[in-house]
């Protein structure tokens, strides 16, 4: 008998306030036209002033404990993967808790910027796996539009904000890829590219800073680094391309996005796409996309799903699971 990390139920939320490309033409020397054939993106969500990473978190949770048919008593361990938290301590993960009425278990953030969501998967996988947890909410949550510097044309019109949330549970499986559950994993970081993007604040400044990107150098490693991380992945889990019915990949550009599907040799048929409804919203982009791409009707029970993603530090990662 195997332990598995099984997906038990998914939501997401996103702020009321859709901003189209076209808002972007009266802020900075920007078109619909370039955003649209440069990055996919046609609209993104904004939180209105006063909601935080942790409201959006906990909306999210809540809809996928709905979604899951569990009670928030029925979680044992929170793990939010942000890179805005409403405060620098405590973790947006222990203020969800709090929302949610949650007095036992423990709840704690991941920082992997654009990749947040996928190790915070491998995070919950490991707590299932050695047995400290057996229900784990794992949520990515963001609201990017904080960082934004809006005099920044090749940033500002990037990015939007929003949440997702798996609830993950241990169940049995027989040790082989046909089991449901997180069946592999496989992260990766390499911190001389910290300065090709990152915020420009925190303890050093006295400021929570903005985001600072050089877009060509990120797209190169992103194109090259994003299929090798999936590979690698599937490899593990002795599976291949072939196998794969659906890759829901972080979404910030389609061009990186359709680049990683040609060199997996995965039809863009086979590829959740949602950069065009929410912008880059950095950690929750992954669970946003899974959230979707089940209300869809894209993503049913059984189906092998390849998670991906790159981001600041460098980070970047995959994740093998089968719904
Ligand atoms: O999620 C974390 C990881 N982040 C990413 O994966 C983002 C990776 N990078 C990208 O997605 C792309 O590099 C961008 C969408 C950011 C930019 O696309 P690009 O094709 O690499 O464009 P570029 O940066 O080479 O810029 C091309 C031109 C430049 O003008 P010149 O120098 O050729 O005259 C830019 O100044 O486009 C200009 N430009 C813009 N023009 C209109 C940059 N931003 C804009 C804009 N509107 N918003």
């Amino acid at each position: 008998m195997t332990i598995r990390a099984a997906v038990k139920g998914v939501g997401h939320y996103l702020p009321d306030r859709i901003v189209p490309n076209s808002e972007f033409e009266a802020i900075v020397d920007t078109s619909d036209e370039w955003i649209r054939s440069r990055s996919g993106i046609e609209r993104r969500h904004f939180v209105a002033d006063g909601q935080m990473t942790s409201d959006l978190a906990t909306r999210a949770a809540q809809a996928a404990l709905a979604d899951a048919g569990l009670q928030p008593d029925d979680i044992d361990a929170i793990i939010v993967a942000t890179s805005t938290p409403d405060l620098t301590f405590p973790s947006v993960a222990t203020m969800v808790q709090g929302n949610l009425g949650l007095t036992h278990g423990f709840a704690f953030d991941v920082q992997a910027v654009c990749a947040g969501f996928v190790f915070a998967l491998t995070n919950a996988n490991a707590l299932i796996l050695t047995g400290q947890a057996t229900r784990v909410l794992v949520i990515g949550a963001e609201t990017f539009s904080r960082l934004m510097n809006w005099q920044d044309r090749g940033t500002c019109v990037l990015f939007g904000d929003g949440a997702g949330a798996l609830v993950l549970e241990a169940v049995e499986g027989d040790g082989l890829a046909s089991d449901r559950g997180i069946l592999s994993t496989d992260l990766n970081s390499d911190g001389r590219y910290k300065d090709i993007l990152f915020v420009d604040g925190g303890t050093s400044t006295g400021t929570t800073g903005h985001l600072v990107m050089e877009g060509k150098e990120v797209f190169r490693h992103a194109i090259e680094k994003l299929a090798e991380t999936a590979h690698r992945a599937l490899d593990k889990a002795g599976l291949t391309p072939d196998d794969v019915d659906w890759i829901v990949p972080h979404q910030a550009n389609i061009r990186i996005i359709e680049g990683t599907a040609k060199r997996m040799q995965v039809p863009m048929d086979r590829v959740v796409v949602t950069v065009q409804d929410h912008g880059n919203t950095s950690a929750a982009s992954i669970p946003l996309a899974l959230s979707v791409g089940k209300a869809r009707g894209q993503i049913k029970p059984g189906d092998l799903i390849v998670t991906e993603a790159i981001g600041g530090g460098l980070a970047w990662g995959a994740v093998v699971l089968r719904w």
